[in-house]
Formats: C-alpha cells, sequence, structure tokens
C-alpha cells in the first residue's frame, strides 16, 4: 500500500508534466483572448452544493461522490465537477454586482468514484468555462467556438461537435410526460438503472449505453419535439452563430448529457480512436442553476474538457507537444577545489538566468560527461584544478567533442553569444 497510489488517480512524472503545462497555458492564453478570467474554488465543497445543483438523480451524485463528514461533523464533498462551484463563488463573492456577462475559466482536478479505465480516472482535470449573465445565442456559439479554437490549436483530426437542445422547464416537463407514456409498455425491458429512473428521469434513458436500452428508445419522442417556440428559436440561432464562425455541427436529438442542470443548449466534442471514452468536452447551458443555488434568476453556460483525454487523443493521433527546455550548459568538475567552485559558478550563471545542471555525485570525468550527453547540452565545462588556478575553465562543445580554454570571466559574455545564435 505505501507504494502504490490509489486506484484512479496517476502520478504526473517529469517528461510528461511539460506536456501538462503546455496545454494549460494554451488554454489561459485562449481564455485570455476570448476575455474569460481565471476562478481557482477550493478542493472540496459542501456537499449540499452538489445535490442541489447536480441533481439528486445523476450518476454523479447517486454513486460517484467522494463525501464525508470533517471532525466538525460537516458533510463535504470532493468537488466532481466545476460548474457549482463556480456558480456558488458567483453568488458568494457577488460577481454579479460587477459588468455581467461574468466570463471565467478553471482548471484543476475533480473527483468522481468511478470505474477506472483508458480514459476515466477518479481524480481527473478539467479545464472549464464558464459565463453568467447572458442568454444570448451567440454566447452559446462562443463556448462552443472557443472549445473548438484550442482543440483546432493543438492540431486534433477527426473531431465531432454534437449539439442539442433540451429545452426550458416546460418543455422537459412535456418531454418527460412523453418519454413516460412511450416507455411505459417497455419499462420491463429497460436495464435495471433506467427501469429504476423512468419515473423519475426518463430522460437518462436516451443516453444509456446498453445495448437493449439503446434498441428502445430509437424511436422515442426526441427533446428538440417536445422543445416550445421560444427554444426552438433560440437553438435555430445558435446554429446560424455556429455556421457564421465556421464550426461544423452534428444535431444529435440523443445528446442529454448526465448532470440535471442543462436546459436548452447541450453540446459534446467527441474523438474516436481513445476508447469507450470518447467524450473529450461536454457543456451546455444552464439557465436555472444560478436560482437553484440561491441566487437571482441568471443564465449561465459552460463546457469542461477533460485534460487526461486530450493527452490520450494527442498520442493516439500522435501530435508532438513542444519539448521541455534542456538545460544550457553542463558543469562537470575535477577534484574537491572544482566541486566548490563548479557549486558557486552554478548558482552565479543560475542567477543570471541561464539553465544549469552539474555533477553531485564526485563522478569519474568520463561518466559527468556521458551525463551532460544525457542531458542532451550543446556546451560542457570543465572545471580542473590546473585551469582554475589560472582562473580559466574547459568548454567543450558536445557535439565536435572540441574543446577550448576560456577564462572564468567570459563564460556569460560567451554562453550568451552561442546560446542566443544557437550555434
Ligand atoms: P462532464 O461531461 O461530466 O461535464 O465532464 C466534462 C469532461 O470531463 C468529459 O467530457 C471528460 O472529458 C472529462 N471527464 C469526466 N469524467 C471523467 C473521468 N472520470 N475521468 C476522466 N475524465 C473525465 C461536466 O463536468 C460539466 N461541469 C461541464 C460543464 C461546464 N457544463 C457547463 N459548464
Amino acid at each position: 500500500m505505501l507504494t502504490t497510489r490509489p486506484r484512479g488517480t496517476n502520478d504526473i512524472l517529469p517528461g510528461e508534466v511539460e506536456k501538462w503545462q503546455y496545454l494549460e497555458e494554451l488554454a489561459r492564453n485562449v481564455c485570455k483572448q476570448y476575455g474569460y478570467h481565471e476562478i481557482r474554488t477550493p478542493i472540496f465543497e459542501h456537499t449540499e452544493l452538489f445535490l442541489r445543483g447536480v441533481g439528486e438523480t445523476t450518476d454523479i451524485v447517486e454513486k460517484e461522490m467522494y463525501s464525508f463528514l470533517d471532525r466538525g461533523e460537516r458533510n463535504i464533498t470532493l468537488r466532481p465537477e466545476g460548474t457549482a462551484p463556480t456558480v456558488r463563488a458567483f453568488l458568494e463573492n457577488k460577481l454579479y454586482a460587477q459588468p455581467q456577462p461574468t466570463k471565467l475559466f478553471y482548471i484543476g482536478p475533480m473527483f468522481r468514484y468511478d470505474r477506472p479505465q483508458a480514459g476515466r480516472y477518479r481524480q481527473f482535470h478539467q479545464f472549464g468555462i464558464e459565463v453568467f449573465g447572458s442568454n444570448h445565442p451567440s454566447v452559446d456559439a462562443e463556448v462552443i467556438g472557443l472549445a473548438c479554437d484550442y482543440l483546432e490549436r493543438l492540431g486534433l483530426d477527426n473531431l465531432e461537435v454534437h449539439i442539442n437542445t433540451v429545452g426550458c422547464p416546460e418543455c422537459r416537463k412535456k418531454h418527460k410526460e412523453s418519454l413516460i407514456a412511450f416507455f411505459e409498455d417497455k419499462k420491463d425491458q429497460l436495464c435495471e438503472t433506467c427501469g429504476g429512473r423512468l419515473e423519475k428521469n426518463p430522460l437518462r434513458i436516451l443516453d444509456c449505453k446498453s445495448p437493449l436500452c439503446q434498441e428502445l428508445s430509437e424511436n422515442a419522442p426526441t427533446t428538440l419535439s417536445s422543445a416550445c417556440p421560444e427554444c426552438q428559436i433560440h437553438f435555430q440561432q445558435v446554429q446560424e452563430y455556429l455556421t457564421e464562425i465556421g464550426i461544423k455541427y452534428t444535431i444529435n436529438p440523443r445528446l442529454v448529457r448526465g448532470l440535471d442542470y442543462y436546459t436548452n443548449t447541450a453540446f459534446e466534442i467527441l474523438v474516436q480512436g481513445i476508447g469507450a471514452q470518447s467524450a473529450l468536452c461536454g457543456g451546455g447551458r444552464y439557465n436555472g442553476l444560478i436560482e437553484q443555488c440561491g441566487g437571482k434568476p441568471t443564465p449561465g453556460i459552460g463546457f469542461a474538457l477533460g485534460m487526461e483525454r486530450l493527452l490520450l487523443t494527442l498520442n493516439q493521433q500522435e501530435k508532438s507537444l513542444p519539448e521541455s527546455g534542456t538545460p544550457d550548459i553542463f558543469i562537470a568538475s575535477i577534484g574537491a577545489e572544482a566541486q566548490k567552485a563548479s557549486f558557486k559558478l552554478a548558482i552565479d550563471l543560475r542567477k543570471k538566468g541561464f539553465i544549469v545542471e552539474k555533477d553531485y555525485l564526485d563522478k569519474s570525468l568520463k561518466a559527468q560527461l556521458k551525463t551532460a550527453d544525457r542531458f542532451q547540452v550543446k556546451y560542457t565545462l570543465i572545471l580542473g584544478e590546473k585551469e582554475l588556478a589560472g582562473g580559466k575553465v574547459l568548454l567543450r562543445d558536445m557535439a565536435g567533442s572540441e574543446q577550448i580554454e576560456i577564462s572564468i570571466s567570459e563564460i556569460e559574455d560567451f554562453l550568451e553569444r552561442r546560446l542566443q545564435k544557437n550555434e
């Protein structure tokens, strides 16, 4: 146990972590261009927030939350998603008092007690955005467009944007009734979960993964067919705005999403080839959520994109991300005095802004040069007692193995010239 991480979690090691940094930086840059500001909410919240926010009949709340009583007997949950916490922070910090809409983004770990498999973990990371305070259809298109823009900048292929409307509470009520009527005589054939949720949340039967439920719901009434004229118009306008910015989409009447808060636009960005977990990004509008969490009626919309799934996709499509920076220089030393001098030189050069690696194990010169090769440095400084006595060091060009003697005072200038010119 001591050397095993909990099931469904991952260590992100050097070599891999640079990819994460790159993806996070790109997310921050894209958000900046679209005028979204970062928000960081706690990793845990009061359980009540998710019961209300995400919905009591969702998979997340029914079986996936990491909930516990803390030492003060408070019911706490590790956040399974970022929308409800962002809504809570919007209300608690009165962000609604600022000019609207409020446009936020977040990047961070989420926790769900899910059955782990490729692309599905118990601790995973989301990059998400949320917009509060506008029901304008262009905002729906902007949110979908931002996700596509981010993914396109990474050069991903074969992405599919699926959209649907789940309507307003009135449409949903109508749709729920027609679904209950439709499934009434098929109830016994539905899977156990769907049979159980027919009365409470029949909408979820439409995205059940069981082949039989899928077959049974083939001709079920769609959310679009139950949508009121106003919701139909909104959906139509979203499509017009999407077309305006060149986003190709498919209307998927079965797309209903697994969280209860959605109203109107729901969308997912899917990619083939990463196993069963093909949803890279999911989101939609949630015009009732802020009121449900205790605020004034305020429209909202957003998405979250799974970072692990994104990395799997990048690997699967063999898209390389920029490599991490190699050190500018390696310092090798021979003898105790030279080791001391190399220690000081390394720190002086680091303070000047160079990335410096050195020997820490008093290895032989041959072994140190091998280490330098492993770091893929262009140059190694070799400090020997004889050269040091004369205030000099050897500079070795690792590619050609040539060595020249330079004085310690010239190193900085020399490196600056050579590295700038990328010689
Ligand atoms: P979600 O569909 O539950 O939506 O999750 C969004 C994305 O997070 C998924 O498409 C997937 O890439 C990733 N994801 C979810 N669960 C896991 C898991 N167990 N392991 C790895 N990745 C996972 C939400 O969370 C909503 N809060 C999205 C949203 C924001 N809607 C409006 N605003």
